[in-house]
Order: C-alpha cells, then structure tokens, then sequence
C-alpha cells in the first residue's frame, strides 16, 4: 500500500473511531467561591518550547502530503488562525520522498503567514528529512513522534526500533528551531522523558492514551485481529503528563491525547502542561460538521477553560499550573507505585 492511500485510510479510520475522551476522573480542580479575577481579566498566553503562545491550546499534527490533505490543512490553518492558536501538519514525509506533495503542507504557512506552526517527522526520517521538513513550512519548531506500538501493528511498518535516541540527537543538533519530541497516542514514561531531556529536546508532548487510537485504527484499517487488552495499551495522558515532568523537569511539558474540552484541558494543564494540543476531535468536526463548527469547538474549549480558570480563582496559566487539586483513587496508586507527585 502507498503512503498516499494509508494515510487517507487513517483519516477515514480516525473519525469513524468512536470517540473518546482522556480519563481524568481521578484528578479534581477544588471550587473557589470567592475567585477575585473576572473572565475579561483572564491572561491565557503560555510558552512552549521557548516560543510564545497567545492561547495555551493547539491544533495537533493531522495530515498531509494527498489531495484532500490540501483542503484539510488550509481549514487547520484558518481555524488555527481565527483562534490564535500554533498548529501543526502531519508527517511530511510524503513530502520529502515526492516533492510534490509539498503544497499539500505549505499551504498552512499561507494562509497562516504570522502563525506558530509545527513542522513534523518520524524519528528515522533522518537530520537531511527534518531540515527540510522544517523549511517547507517555515516552521517554528519541530515535532519529532514515535510510535512504536502503531508501526507494530502495520504491516508494512517499521519492527526494528534501535538507535532511535542517536537518531534524535543528529536531530536536535541539526536542526535550527527547537524540537518536541510527541508521542502518538501512548504516552511518555518517567525514565524516557528523562533520556529526552539529556538529548536536549525543547518540549515534550507525552501523547497519552484516552483519545485517538492508533492500534485500533491500524487493526480496522488491516482487519488484524488484537485482543481488546492490547488495544488498551498506553500510560493514560493524565499520568503521562506527571511521568514526563518528573523525568524531565527542565522541559516544557505538552499535553495531548483525548483533550477534548475545555475542564480537561484545565486539568491538564493543573497537572503541569505548558499547552495542550487536539487532534482526532478537531479533524471529526471538520469533516463532518465543516470549518464553522470547528471554529466554534475550538473557541468553545477556550471558553470552557476560561470559565474554569475563573472557578478555581487562576487569572493565568502558571497560576492553573499550580491551582489546588486532588488526585484520588487509581491514578493516586499509579503516583504511589511511580514515585510521583504533581
Ligand atoms: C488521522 C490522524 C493522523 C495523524 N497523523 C499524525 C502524524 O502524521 N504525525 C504525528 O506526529 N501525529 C499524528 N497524529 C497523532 C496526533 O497528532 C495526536 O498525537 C494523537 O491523535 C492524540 O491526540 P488526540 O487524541 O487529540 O487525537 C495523527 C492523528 C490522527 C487522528
């Protein structure tokens, strides 16, 4: 199978999924009854990677490199635009191996021309492939995914997975924006944040599980069987988010993988991410309710969040990251079992 024709599978596949939601039940934000802020006073810029974001949300990386990955992209880029939020494209690899395939990628630049925006690799893609990938779309940073437990489960994907943090430091070197390393859908442990960290990565994205499914997209799109245990596997994006702090505390922490409204994204970002990126949600709406609806999804979980903000009595995002909150039940054990705190 071509790229081209997997890559249109995965986008039908991704919103055919049944949605779902990351599980932060196990994690509360307290009630402020006299907040002292007011909604219009709020302040939701944050940073990320060193790079400053107006609003702590972001369109994570999507598609890229077929026809319909064209108009995709330029509805992202608009709906990224009208937000002010950073947005990323999917992998260009596509792009690098068939050049043209670039405008299906450059087109967020243009229609976002004062944009933050993500360009995006595989890890063995190599330091030629993510310079190029970063120039094509004049990008601000770089996001550098892994997705092992994907590429096991395609036939046609990668088995052998050694060398990969060499691979990732010719990169980070290489490269003149800084790189995010993010995971797809099946978090970042303690012990790999802290190697990311030593290789001198700007921000992590920990890409937990609860949200888009990539074992069970590639088993529906292969009709391989997997038992509906594996399909469960991942560290959730809440715990991830406190594997990945306390492995690599001097990096900026990102937040993805089932963040779909606006009290997630809070408690995401109590939990101690920078920003917080959606994917699979945001290409649903798109696809099938169209731009509009997406904007207002969008503007929807700002909205949600600010009400949040002004609930728990946090006039700005580091105020959020450290708001009172408690942690209870089965991801209280995991922290005990882990050695973590928040
Ligand atoms: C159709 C589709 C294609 C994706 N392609 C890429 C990709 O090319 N590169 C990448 O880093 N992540 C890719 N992702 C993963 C997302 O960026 C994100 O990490 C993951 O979907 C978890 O977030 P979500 O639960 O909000 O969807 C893709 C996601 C979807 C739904």
């Amino acid at each position: 199978m071509t790229r081209q024709a997997r890559k249109l599978e995965h986008l039908r596949h991704a919103v055919e999924q049944e949605l779902a939601n990351a599980d932060f039940s196990d994690v509360e934000l307290i009630h402020n009854c006299l907040p002292e802020t007011a909604l219009q006073a709020l302040d939701l810029t944050t940073t990320a990677a060193g790079l400053a974001l107006a609003r702590p949300l972001f369109i994570n990386a999507i598609t890229g490199g077929v026809a319909e990955a064209a108009a995709i992209n330029r509805d992202l880029a608009q709906a990224a635009r009208s937000c002010g939020l950073a947005v990323a494209v999917g992998s260009q690899m596509a792009a690098i191996e068939n050049e043209s395939c670039r405008d299906s990628y450059r087109v967020v630049r243009e229609v976002y021309p004062e944009g933050i925006i993500f360009a995006n690799i595989g890890v063995n893609a190599g330091v030629t492939a993510a310079q190029q990938a970063v120039e094509m779309v004049e990008a601000d940073a770089l996001q550098v995914h892994l997705n092992v437990p994907q590429e096991l489960m395609m036939a046609e994907g990668d088995r052998d997975f050694r060398g990969y943090r060499q691979q990732l430091a010719a990169i980070v070197q290489a490269v003149k924006v800084p790189v995010i390393v993010k995971e797809v859908g099946f978090g970042i442990a303690r012990e790999q944040a802290q190697q990311l960290q030593e290789l001198g990565v700007a921000a992590i994205d920990v890409g937990g599980r609860g949200g888009t499914n990539f074992l069970q997209i590639e088993s529906a799109r292969t009709k391989q069987q997997i038992s509906p245990e594996l399909l469960q596997w991942g560290i959730p994006t809440a715990l991830a988010i406190l594997e990945a702090r306390a492995g690599a505390p001097a990096v900026d922490i990102l937040a993805s993988g089932g963040i779909n409204n606006g009290l997630l994204a809070a408690k995401a970002l109590a939990l101690g991410a920078q920003a917080v990126g959606i994917a699979g949600l945001a290409l649903r709406i798109l696809l099938t309710a169209g731009p509009e609806k997406l904007v207002e999804h969008l503007q929807q979980i700002l909205h949600e969040l600010k009400m949040v903000m002004v609930m728990t009595g946090c006039a700005t995002i580091s105020e959020l990251r450290q708001a009172p909150l408690v942690i209870t039940g089965r991801a209280r054990e995991w922290m005990t079992a882990r050695g973590l705190s928040r």
